[in-house]
């Protein structure tokens, strides 16, 4: 494990020629096609991974980068802390024996391991810490020429995106990739139904509406040896200057669909009501567990959004309810329905979202067809800050409000030690900066 950088080997030249064998692998569950890759037929070389920030998903995200391709290898992890890099560690080492390069020298901890793990020689890495730290690590990817596989949402504040904006411009005139973790722009369901509702067939869109009713997330109790620091960053979830608070963290997954339903163009404004009336015991931090907002498109056209996480026999659902001049359609619910009857329902085959984003990026890679998700990770984490913003304020906030505001959430330094404990805000109270 080294806490010093590793010294760059820049001279190995990226890319890629692959076996039409690796192309049937990667084929394997998606609909790409990936036969393309065998310009490169009988000729080998690696992709080199690595990953900043193995916990659930980082870990879930490298096997999904590694069943891309038998000839992607991860090199190099990263993580705040030993014992979760360790774990993941050891998992691969032991799940993904013949992918897994990792040695001592290429595992990096603490605020600025993602700096030296960008050091080395890897050609992607997988950006997968709470979104805080989004902005800052795709920036340093991309000034380190490195390919990006980045989790959502992309930062908790408008400086924030703003940043991912400028960061995925300059991925573009690089032409290196940025694929988005908004998973069910992957998914062939979803696809399928977005692009149905797109072409007309509940005719022209009213209204949207999106659930997502949950329970009750993790929590780790407090140690005697954590600094209130330790104590935030391993229970990132209830603090909103590491999440965004979860209309931003989870809802996100909604509002990028109503987003992609909008033909990704934004809304004018939105207002809404939000609370915290069941998890208000001090360990949950100071963000809410229920947010129902409204968004206004200049056209007319409303969503209402509805998010929650409490506990006990409570209903649940998350889906996605799309209202049209002809008909309606539900998009997880899988149905369209035209003079109150089902006509469709999307029967074709549907491969795990989270492998096919993965096949995407490798397959832009090695094809030199550079993805690039910048714009509308952008806009739909900035989406779900403003329906965050508008129930912590009480206020009705426009997009361009929320595009312009100069809050930057988080502390004055990133190190261990006594930092604030942030309050809950208060409708009214709360101002909109
Ligand atoms: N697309 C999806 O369906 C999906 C699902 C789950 C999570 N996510 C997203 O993935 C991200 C991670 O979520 P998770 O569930 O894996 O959380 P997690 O707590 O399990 O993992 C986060 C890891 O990042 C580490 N970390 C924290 N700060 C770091 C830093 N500055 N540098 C390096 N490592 C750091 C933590 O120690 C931890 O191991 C979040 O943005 C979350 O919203 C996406």
């Amino acid at each position: 494990m080294s806490d010093n950088s590793n010294p760059s080997q820049n001279s190995r030249r990226s890319f890629l020629k692959t076996t039409t064998a690796a192309t049937a692998a990667v084929a394997a569950g998606s609909t790409l096609n990936v036969g393309r890759f065998a310009h490169g037929a009988g000729t080998r070389e690696t992709v080199r991974i690595g990953l900043i920030g193995c916990g659930g998903r980082g870990s879930g995200a490298i096997q999904n980068a590694l069943n891309a391709s038998p000839q992607n290898e991860v090199v190099g992890l990263c993580d705040m802390f030993e014992d979760r890099l360790k774990f993941c560690r050891k998992t691969l080492e032991t799940k993904r024996k013949d992918q897994t390069k990792v040695t001592d020298e290429t595992c990096f901890l603490g605020f600025d391991g993602y700096k030296q793990l960008l050091e080395t020689d890897i050609d992607v890495v997988l950006l997968c810490t709470p979104p805080y730290f989004r902005p800052m690590q795709l920036r340093a990817a991309i000034e380190a020429g490195k390919h990006v596989f980045c989790e959502k949402p992309v930062g908790v504040d408008a400086p924030g995106v703003r940043s991912v904006l400028e960061t995925s411009e300059m991925a573009r005139k690089k032409g290196l990739s940025i694929v988005s973790g908004l998973c069910w722009r992957y998914d062939n369901l979803v696809k399928d139904m977005v692009g149905k509702i797109r072409d007309g067939y509940i005719g022209d869109i009213t209204t949207i509406q999106e659930n997502y009713l949950t329970g009750l997330l993790w929590q780790r109790n407090r140690k005697d040896d954590w600094t209130e620091m330790h104590y935030q960053l391993r229970n990132w979830l209830y603090f909103h200057w590491l999440s965004g608070d979860h209309i931003v963290e989870q809802h996100i997954h909604s509002l990028d669909k109503a987003l992609w339903l909008m033909g990704d163009t934004p809304p004018v404004a939105a207002y809404g009501c939000g609370g915290r009336q069941v998890r208000t015991d001090a360990r949950f931090g100071n963000i809410y567990d229920h947010f129902a907002v409204c968004y206004e498109w200049a056209n007319g056209v409303k969503t209402f959004a509805y998010c929650r996480q409490q506990g006990g026999p409570i209903f649940r659902e998350t889906d996605d309810y799309v209202y049209g001049s002809n008909g309606r359609a539900r998009i997880l619910g899988n149905e369209i329905t035209l003079n109150d009857k089902v006509v469709y329902k999307y029967e074709g085959p549907r491969p795990n979202m989270y492998d096919v984003e993965h096949v995407a990026l490798f397959d832009g890679i090695r094809n030199n067809k550079p993805i690039n998700n910048g714009t509308y990770m952008s806009y739909s984490t900035l989406l779900a800050i403003l329906g965050r913003e508008v129930c912590y304020t009480g206020k009705r906030i426009t997009w361009e409000e929320m595009m312009n505001s100069q809050s930057k959430l988080g502390p004055e330094k990133l190190e261990f030690g006594d930092i604030p404990v942030p309050e809950v805000p208060m409708p009214g109270q709360t101002k909109f900066k």
